[in-house]
C-alpha cells in the first residue's frame, strides 16, 4: 500500500549558530521547512549568523525559524526539545569543532563532540526512532591515512577533536544496525564561507588580507603552510546533508570537491586577489603548530555525486574571491 502521510517538514538542527547551522538553517526555510535550532548562553552576543539567516530568508520564511536553548552535555535539555518541537529529520551539527583547541580541551571535547551525538541519538530512540538523524562526521577522521580518502577509507585520527568524531561515527554507523534507524553520516572534508569562524585558516587570511589592505593590520602569524586540503564552500555543502535524508536507505558519504591546495596556496589567492604579495604580509610562528599535524586531506566525493546527484558549485577561486570580498566590505 502506497504510504500517503505528508513528509514531516520539520527540522531540528543543533548549532544553529555556527557555520553551517545557518547555511542550512536557510536552505530548509527556503524548502518550506518548520526549523528549530539549538544555541548556547553566552556572555556576549554570537548570534550574528541567525541574524543573517533571517535578512537573506526575509521576514515571512523567518517566521518559520524557532531558536531554542540546549546543550549536547545535557541530555534532558536534548529529550525537552524532541519533545517540544517532534522533528522529523535533526541535523547533528553542534560540536566543540576546533582541531588545535582540541588539545587545550580533550576531555571537554569528547563530551562534546563525541558523547553529545549519544545523547542525541539516544533521545531520538526513545522518543521516536522513525526521525532521521544527520551526524557531521568529519575528513579529520582519516588524519595520517594518504590521500584520496573515500568511504571505505582507514581512519588515523590525530587530535582529540578526530578521536571524539570516530566515536560519534561509529556510534551513527551503530544506532543504524542495531535498531534499524535512518542514521547516517556525512563525512564532509574542510567547507569555508564568508560566515567561517575567524580562527579557522581560511577565514584567518581573508580576513587579516582585506584588513591590511583597508590599512587596519600590518601582519599575518600562521602555523604550518604545508599543509593540504580539499576546501569547498559551506553552502553547497548543506545540500548533500538535506540530500542524504531524503535518500531511500540511510548510508554514509564522502563530501568534498576532488580538488586539494596548500595553506600556502590560499594566501597567495587572497592577498593576489587584493593586489598584494602576500610575502610581505604573512610570517610564521611556532606556537601556531600543532603536536601532531593532519598534512593532507584530498576527498573522493564519487559516491555522493552517483547516489545524491550532488556535485560543488564553487571553485576554489571563487571560494577565496567570496571570502576576501565579504571581509573588504565589512573592512571598509
Ligand atoms: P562551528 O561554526 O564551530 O559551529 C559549531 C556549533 O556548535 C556552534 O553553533 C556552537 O555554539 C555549537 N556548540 C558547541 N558546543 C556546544 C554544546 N556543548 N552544545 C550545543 N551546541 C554547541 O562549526 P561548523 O563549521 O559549522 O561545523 C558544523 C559541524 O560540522 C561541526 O560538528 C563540525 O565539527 C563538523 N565539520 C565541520 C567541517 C568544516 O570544515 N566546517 C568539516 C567537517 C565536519 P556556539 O556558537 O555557542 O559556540
Ligand atoms: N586554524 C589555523 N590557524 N590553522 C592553521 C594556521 C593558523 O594560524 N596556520 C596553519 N594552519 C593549518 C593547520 O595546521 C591545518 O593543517 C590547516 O591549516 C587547516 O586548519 P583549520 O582551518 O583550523 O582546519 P582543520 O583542517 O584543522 O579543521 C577543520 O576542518 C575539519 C575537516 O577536515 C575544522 O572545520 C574541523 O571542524 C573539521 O572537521
Amino acid at each position: 500500500m502506497t504510504d500517503t502521510t505528508p513528509p514531516n517538514k520539520t527540522a531540528l538542527i543543533t548549532g544553529l549558530s555556527g557555520q553551517d547551522g545557518s547555511y542550512l538553517a536557510e536552505f530548509l526555510l527556503e524548502n518550506g521547512y518548520d526549523v528549530h535550532g539549538t544555541v548556547r548562553r553566552s556572555s556576549v552576543n554570537n548570534h550574528w549568523r541567525i541574524d543573517e539567516v533571517r535578512r537573506t530568508v526575509g521576514d515571512k520564511a523567518a517566521e518559520r525559524l524557532h531558536v531554542h536553548y540546549a546543550d549536547l552535555a545535557d541530555s534532558a535539555s536534548l529529550s525537552r526539545l524532541l519533545t517540544e518541537t517532534n522533528p522529523g529529520e535533526v541535523y547533528n551539527l553542534a560540536a566543540q569543532s576546533h582541531v588545535a583547541v582540541s588539545f587545550e580541551t580533550p576531555e571537554s571535547t569528547a563530551d562534546v563532540t563525541g558523547t553529545g551525538a549519544a545523547r542525541l541519538l539516544e533521545a531520538i530512540r526513545l522518543h521516536n526512532p522513525e526521525i532521521r538523524f544527520y551526524q557531521a562526521s568529519s575528513s579529520e577522521m582519516f588524519g595520517s591515512t594518504p590521500p584520496p580518502q573515500n568511504e571505505s577509507t582507514e581512519l588515523h585520527p590525530r587530535s582529540p577533536y578526530g578521536c571524539a568524531k570516530v566515536y560519534a561515527h561509529h556510534l551513527t554507523i551503530n544506532y543504524r544496525e542495531s535498531y534499524d534507524m535512518f542514521a547516517v553520516s556525512g563525512i564532509l572534508f574542510n567547507h569555508e564561507s564568508p560566515r567561517r569562524g575567524e580562527n579557522f585558516v581560511t577565514r584567518k587570511i581573508s580576513l587579516a588580507a582585506a584588513r591590511i589592505k583597508a590599512g587596519l593590520q600590518d601582519e599575518l602569524v600562521l602555523g604550518n603552510l604545508d599543509a593540504r586540503r580539499d576546501w569547498g564552500f559551506a553552502g553547497d555543502y548543506v545540500k548533500a546533508m538535506w540530500l542524504m535524508l531524503q535518500n531511500d536507505a540511510p548510508s554514509d558519504y564522502v563530501i568534498a570537491t576532488g580538488e586539494d591546495h596548500s595553506v600556502e596556496e590560499f594566501c597567495v589567492a587572497a592577498f593576489s586577489s587584493l593586489d598584494m604579495d602576500w610575502r610581505d604580509h604573512v610570517r610564521t610562528d611556532p606556537s601556531f603548530i600543532r603536536p601532531a599535524e593532519v598534512d593532507h586531506l584530498l576527498g573522493d566525493p564519487t559516491k555522493a555525486e552517483r547516489e545524491l546527484s550532488w556535485k560543488p558549485e564553487i571553485s576554489f577561486s571563487g571560494l577565496v574571491e567570496l571570502m576576501v570580498e565579504a571581509d573588504y566590505q565589512r573592512a571598509t
